[in-house]
């Protein structure tokens, strides 16, 4: 199901309709967190799992706008700086208007070096591997839930550096709403 916003009520470069905690929790928890058997729910070459998952929101009832961080093991999230971002963060991906309106955008982060230190220069490809499923698994969730995404991989490395702050290589972006009709 891809992310199509849809048309604002309130007018050009306005918010969509926000999501509730509760569906970010479960979309996060789809992506990278822990089973009953405490396994992740995502599979990972030689269990390396390379990523940090950042969630930039703009519209979600009950948490302030910014970006935080997605801990799975503790199936929380840790604020890392407030404030609204989903712009800057939409202009580093080629203005992509999914990206711009977005409630949500979850942003996968890789660290490279948890999966080569065992696995050498072959370990790159298992990252993107890796990122894949749990892309998959984003996809599969937010369709369970009547939610729209869709997988942004077009963007500038940099200005997604910059936007976001954070340690490592941003290699996926998911923009998330509530579909149009
Ligand atoms: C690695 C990857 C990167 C993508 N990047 C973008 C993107 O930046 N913007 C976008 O709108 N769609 C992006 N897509 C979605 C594809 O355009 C989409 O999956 C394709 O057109 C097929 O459409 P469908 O998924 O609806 O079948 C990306 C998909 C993948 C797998």
């Amino acid at each position: 199901m891809h992310w199509n916003p849809r048309p604002s009520r309130q007018g050009g470069g306005q918010r969509d309709e926000p999501l509730t905690l509760q569906q970010v929790s479960q979309i996060l928890w789809a992506a990278y967190g822990v089973n009953r058997w405490g396994k992740r729910t995502s599979p990972s070459a030689g269990a390396c799992y390379p990523f940090e998952v950042y969630v930039v929101v703009s519209g979600v009832e009950g948490l302030t706008p910014g970006i935080y961080l997605y801990d799975g093991k503790a199936h929380a999230l840790e604020l890392i700086r407030e404030g609204h971002f989903g712009k800057t963060l939409a202009e580093a991906c080629l203005n992509q208007r999914c990206v711009a309106t977005a409630p949500v955008n979850v942003v996968i982060v890789a660290h490279y070096e948890r999966t080569t230190r065992r696995y050498g220069e072959r370990g790159i490809r298992y990252v993107h591997i890796d990122a894949g499923h749990m892309g998959q698994n984003i996809y599969l969730q937010a369709t369970a839930l009547g939610l729209g995404t869709v997988a942004v991989g077009a963007f500038r490395d940099e200005e997604v550096k910059r936007a976001m702050n954070v340690p490592g290589e941003p290699l996926y972006v998911f923009p998330l709403g509530v579909p149009g009709e």
